[in-house]
């Protein structure tokens, strides 16, 4: 099974990886890093089924906006399903690497569960600055550490080569890419880095 097939089977399922209880303070953790969200613009590319999507329409209010884009079709489907009271949120299909949004358009753009899943991670990484309004910030977010995540993927068939890199090196190589990095987390319950155009 490849990646496109895994997150497709995922799709079909129930409720495509839903929060689980434990996940809660995790996410409240998240929601406090972000900070005030409302009335900000906030991009989610990989937003599978939209659990945080969800969120995140609440946390932007509706003065706010949320672009949610996810690779697989079925996973946008079931995004759309669960911001559908929404009307400032939108979500749309597409992969992040390629995508055409608008320019200088976020405050945020939040991967969340996403970065060890892009097939050109340094392709997106460089269209990223040419999104961001000005004193936009990039977070890249896992509810687990790098090293939980890892072996958390080398189980699953289809995301086994999936690696996510320690915070170290994420910053280092955003940090030698011109990006200012104001925060790294690699805690086993945690990654987190923020980051700005230098
Ligand atoms: C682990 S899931 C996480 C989904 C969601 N963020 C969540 O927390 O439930 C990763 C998601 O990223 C999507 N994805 C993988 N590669 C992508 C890419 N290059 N561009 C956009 N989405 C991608 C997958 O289809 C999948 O829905």
């Amino acid at each position: 099974m490849d990646r496109a097939a895994f997150f497709n089977t995922l799709a079909c399922g129930e409720n495509p990886l839903a929060f689980k209880p434990e996940h809660e303070p995790r996410i409240e953790r998240l929601r406090r890093r972000l900070g005030d969200l409302r009335g900000k613009r906030v991009f989610e590319p990989g937003c599978g089924g939209g659990p945080l999507t969800a969120r995140l329409a609440e946390w932007v209010g509706d003065g706010g906006r949320v672009l949610a884009l996810d690779a697989c079709a079925g996973m946008v489907a079931r995004c759309e399903k669960a911001v559908s009271d929404h009307a400032h949120v939108q979500a749309i299909h597409g992969k992040a690497e390629d995508m055409e949004i608008e320019n200088g358009a976020w405050d945020l753009i939040l991967c969340f569960r996403l970065y060890p899943h892009l097939e050109d991670a340094g392709a997106f990484l460089r269209r990223c600055p040419a999104w961001l309004a000005p004193g936009g910030e990039l977070v890249i977010a896992n509810l687990e550490g790098s090293a939980e995540l890892n072996a958390i993927h080398a189980g699953l068939a289809g995301v086994r080569q999936d690696r996510m890199p320690a915070g170290e090196d994420l910053r280092r190589r955003l940090s030698a890419a011109g990006w200012h990095v104001a925060e790294t987390i690699d805690e086993p319950e945690e990654f987190f880095l923020r980051a700005r155009r230098g």
